[in-house]
C-alpha cells in the first residue's frame, strides 16, 4: 500500500523447507525465446518482444542480509515479456524467473503502493525472492504497465494517471487493479510449459497490501487463475478507505486548529490505558476492541503532562482523536467507513493516522499542519477530484463527502474488491489466505472483518477455502506479533497440495512494551483469549 509494503516484502525470511513436488529439470535447449513458445497468440495480448538471459550464479542478498552463502546464489532463465492489449496503447512488462531445477510450482508476486509489481520489487525484496528461488519455485511479476521502482510506489503524483489533464486513463487503471494480474497467470503459466514441457502443478499468488488487493481480485474476478492464493492486510475496498487516513486530517483543517503532537500522545496512552486490559493482560496490544468504549471526548479539560509541561486536553485534540478512531462519517453523521484500532498511535511521530507535523522548534501550532498518507493524497486529487491542483488542507465536509461518493460510485467496481461471492473461486478448488495486524495505520483491519463477514454471509462454510487471521498488537509495517512470509507460503503449500490446514497462524515480534512475544493467532471470527501465565509465550492464550 505504501513505501513500508516494501518493507514488509523484505521481511526475514529463514531458510526454506524440502519442496514436496518433484522436480523438474529445465528442458534442452533451455533459455532461448524459441524455445519458450512465446509466439503463441493468447487472447486479448499481442506479445511485442521476449528477451531472454540465462543468469548464472546471481545473489538477490547484499549487505541487508548478514552471512551470505553459497545457497544464496542462483541460476535461472530471466525471461522479460513486453505485450500490450492491442487500442490501450499499453507496455505492459512481464518478469519471469525459471530455475533449472524447478519445483514444479508458480507463484506469482504482488506488488506495493502504487507499484503493480515489476522486476524493480523484486530487487527491493531479496530476502522473500532468495527464499522463493532457493525453494526453487518458477516466480513471475509484472509491472502492470506501470513504472515500478520505490519512487514510482509513493509517487503523489504518477505520469500516468492522466491521458489529458482531468481525463483517466481507464486502460492503465484497468491494468493495475485486475487485467496484468490475470496476464499474469495466462502468461507465465505458459512460459513454464514452453520451458519445461508441462505447466505447472500448482499455481500460487503471494501479496500484501496492494498485493494484498491483488489477490483477492484475482479470486474473485479470475477465481481459476491460482491454487492459492496469500493476500496479507489487503487494500480491499480501495475506494472506501483512504478516506479513513485522512479524516482526522480534515477534522483539523476544518477547526483550523492542530493539537501538540504529544497531547496525541497522551490520548493514545490514555486509550491504551483503558482498554489494555479488557483482554486480561497488560501489553499494550488491544486484543478485544469490541468492549473498548473509551471515548477520547470525554477526556476534554483532564489534565496531562507534555514533556514535564503540565497541560490540559483541548477540545479538538479529543475530537481529532475520535475522528481517526471513528473513521469518516457523512454531513449528517452517516457511516462511510471505519477508523483506526485505539492501540493504533495517533501521531507516530508523524507518521500515524492523526499525524501533526510542526516546523522544527516552532511553538506557534497554526504553522503545524497535518500531513497527508499519500495513497490518500494521490487517489482523492486525481481519481476522485481529477484534478492534481487540489489542496486537501482547504476542503469543505461536503466536499469531502462527495469525493466519497464519487469515489464509490465510479471505482467500486473497478478496483473496490470488494465483491463477496467467492463461490467460483470455491468451485474451482481454490484456498485463500489472508492475515490483518489488528493494530494496521494504513489499512483500517475492519475492512478486512467486515468483507469477510460479508464472504460468511453468503457461505457459511467459507473457510473451507478462505481464512482471515488476525494478529493482535501487528501494524501495517513490521512491527508487532506478526506471520512471517515464509510461514504463509507453508501454510497455503500445505493447505493447496494436502488440504491440510491448521486453525491458527504463528506470530511474533515485539510488543508496544518492548517484549519479545509469540503469539498463535485466531482464525477470524474467533478472538484471542489470555488464559494466564507468562504472556510472551503463545501457550498463555487460546482461541475462542
Ligand atoms: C558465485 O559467486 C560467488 C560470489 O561472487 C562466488 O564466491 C562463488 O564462487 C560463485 N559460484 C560459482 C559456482 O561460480
Ligand atoms: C552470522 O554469523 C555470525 C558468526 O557466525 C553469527 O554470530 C550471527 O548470528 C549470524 N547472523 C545471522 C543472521 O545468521
Ligand atoms: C532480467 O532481464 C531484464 C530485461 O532484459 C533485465 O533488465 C534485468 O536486469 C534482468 N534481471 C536479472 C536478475 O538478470
Ligand atoms: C500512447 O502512449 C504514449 C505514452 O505511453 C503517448 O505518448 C501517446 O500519445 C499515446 N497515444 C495515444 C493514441 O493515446
Ligand atoms: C472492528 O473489528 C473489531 C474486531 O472484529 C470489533 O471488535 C470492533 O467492534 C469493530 N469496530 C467497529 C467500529 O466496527
Ligand atoms: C521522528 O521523525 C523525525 C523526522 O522524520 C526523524 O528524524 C526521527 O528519527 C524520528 N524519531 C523516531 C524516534 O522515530
Ligand atoms: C502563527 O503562524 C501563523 C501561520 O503561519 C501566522 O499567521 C501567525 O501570525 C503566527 N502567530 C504568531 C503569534 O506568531
Ligand atoms: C501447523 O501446526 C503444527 C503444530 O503447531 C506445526 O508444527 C506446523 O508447522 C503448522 N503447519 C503450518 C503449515 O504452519
Amino acid at each position: 500500500m505504501c513505501i513500508m509494503a516494501y518493507r514488509l516484502l523484505a521481511l526475514a525470511v529463514a531458510f526454506g523447507r524440502a519442496a514436496h513436488c518433484q522436480s523438474v529439470p529445465l528442458a534442452a535447449p533451455g533459455c532461448s525465446p524459441e524455445s519458450l513458445g512465446l509466439a503463441a497468440a493468447t487472447n486479448g495480448i499481442k506479445i511485442l518482444s521476449s528477451k531472454t538471459h540465462s543468469v548464472t550464479n546471481y545473489t538477490f542478498v547484499n549487505d541487508q542480509v548478514e552471512n551470505v552463502t553459497a545457497a544464496d546464489f542462483f541460476d535461472f532463465c530471466n525471461v522479460t515479456l513486453s505485450y500490450t492489449h492491442p487500442g490501450w496503447n499499453d507496455t505492459v512488462h512481464l518478469t519471469t524467473y525459471l530455475p533449472p531445477d524447478w519445483n514444479g510450482r508458480f507463484l506469482a508476486l504482488g506488488g506495493g503502493g502504487m507499484a503493480a509489481g515489476g522486476e524493480a520489487l523484486l530487487h527491493l525484496s531479496p530476502k522473500l525472492v532468495t527464499m522463493l528461488l532457493k525453494r526453487r519455485f518458477a516466480i513471475s511479476t509484472t509491472d502492470g504497465g506501470h513504472p515500478s521502482d520505490l519512487e514510482a510506489a509513493v509517487d503523489v503524483n504518477p505520469p500516468w494517471v492522466f491521458t489529458s489533464p482531468g481525463n483517466i486513463d481507464l486502460s492503465m487503471l484497468v491494468n493495475f487493479a485486475s487485467r496484468s494480474l490475470h496476464d499474469m497467470a495466462v502468461l507465465g503459466k505458459a512460459l513454464i510449459r514452453g520451458a519445461y514441457g508441462v505447466g505447472p502443478e500448482y499455481a500460487y499468488f503471494f501479496g500484501a497490501s496492494t498485493g494484498g488487493q491483488q489477490g483477492h481480485m484475482l479470486a474473485q474476478r479470475y477465481p481459476d487463475d491460482f491454487d492459492g492464493i496469500v493476500a496479507n492486510k489487503p487494500g480491499i475496498n480501495w475506494d472506501k478507505f483512504f478516506f479513513s487516513n485522512v479524516y482526522a486530517k480534515l477534522t483539523m483543517d476544518l477547526a483550523g486548529e492542530y493539537p501538540s503532537p504529544c497531547e496525541l500522545d497522551a490520548l493514545s496512552a490514555a486509550a491504551v490505558n483503558a482498554c489494555d486490559e479488557l483482554d486480561g493482560v497488560r501489553d499494550g496490544i488491544i486484543s478485544h476492541p469490541g468492549i473498548c468504549t473509551f471515548d477520547p471526548r470525554t477526556m476534554a479539560g483532564n489534565p496531562f503532562d507534555c514533556n514535564g509541561v503540565p497541560s490540559t486536553f483541548s477540545k479538538i485534540a479529543t475530537e481529532v482523536a475520535h475522528a481517526a478512531y471513528t473513521g469518516p462519517r457523512g454531513p449528517n453523521g452517516e457511516f462511510r467507513w471505519y477508523g483506526f484500532s485505539k492501540d493504533v498511535p495517533l501521531h507516530a511521530n508523524g507518521t500515524g493516522p492523526a499525524a501533526v507535523v510542526c516546523p522544527e522548534a516552532s511553538t506557534n501550532r497554526s504553522s503545524c499542519s497535518p500531513p497527508a498518507f499519500h495513497m490518500s493524497d494521490l487517489w482523492l486529487r486525481y481519481f476522485y477530484a481529477k484534478d492534481a491542483s487540489l489542496d486537501l488542507s482547504s476542503i469543505t465536509r461536503e466536499q469531502f463527502d462527495d469525493l466519497f461518493l464519487t469515489a464509490v460510485n465510479e471505482y467500486e467496481s473497478i478496483i473496490g474488491t470488494a465483491d463477496p461471492d467467492l463461490s467460483r473461486f470455491k468451485r474451482a478448488g481454490g484456498k485463500m489466505l489472508s492475515w490483518h495486524g489488528m493494530a494496521d495505520q494504513l489499512v483500517p483491519v475492519n475492512g478486512s472483518t467486515d468483507y469477510y463477514d460479508r464472504v460468511l454471509a453468503k457461505d457459511g462454510e467459507a473457510q473451507d477455502f478462505y481464512r482471515l487471521f488476525l494478529a493482535p498488537g501487528a501494524d501495517h509495517d513490521v512491527a508487532g506479533p506478526g506471520v512471517s512470509d515464509e510461514d504463509c507460503i507453508d501454510y497455503i503449500v500445505d493447505w493447496v497440495e494436502h488440504g491440510r490446514a491448521n486453525d491458527t497462524l504463528s506470530a511474533a515480534g515485539i510488543t508496544p512494551m518492548g517484549v519479545a512475544t509469540r503469539r498463535d493467532i485466531c482464525m477470524y471470527p474467533r478472538v484471542q483469549h489470555y488464559r494466564g501465565g507468562d504472556p510472551s509465550l503463545s501457550t498463555s492464550f487460546a482461541c475462542a
